[in-house]
């Protein structure tokens, strides 16, 4: 923000593999993307589960315990997490949720986790 040129502000985000168990698997963006600020973001998120599921992104800010950024209820938004500017559709179709954000800051940079 103010002086700092945009090129200084590369946002950092970083994301996990997704955990896997059994037949049913979570598969999301992997390693870290940098973007500036001011740029909108998309981490992919896809599952494979034999029904209709609930589905969480949490956010880990750096030195802090994860918290959870949104959820969907098998299909339906809950409306609770932080959210923090931040979206995500569950489109059952795709087997999807992935996660948006139409402008990043510097204070987005963590660790993201579809589950
Ligand atoms: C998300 O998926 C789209 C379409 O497959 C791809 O173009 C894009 O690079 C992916 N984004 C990330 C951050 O993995």
């Amino acid at each position: 923000p103010g002086m700092t040129p945009a090129w200084l502000s590369a946002v950092l985000l970083t994301a996990l593999l997704g955990g896997a168990s059994g037949a049913d698997t979570v598969t999301q963006t992997e390693g870290s993307v940098g973007i500036s600020q001011g740029d909108p973001l998309r981490l992919n998120c896809t599952y494979q589960f034999s029904f209709t599921t609930s589905l969480f992104w949490y956010v880990q800010y750096p030195g802090q315990a994860p918290r959870m950024l949104l959820e969907d209820l098998a299909g339906q938004n809950s409306g609770e997490g932080i959210r923090e500017g931040f979206d995500a559709t569950h489109e059952t179709k795709d087997k999807s949720f992935h996660l948006w954000k139409a402008s990043v800051e510097l204070s987005d940079s963590a660790t993201y986790y579809c589950a």
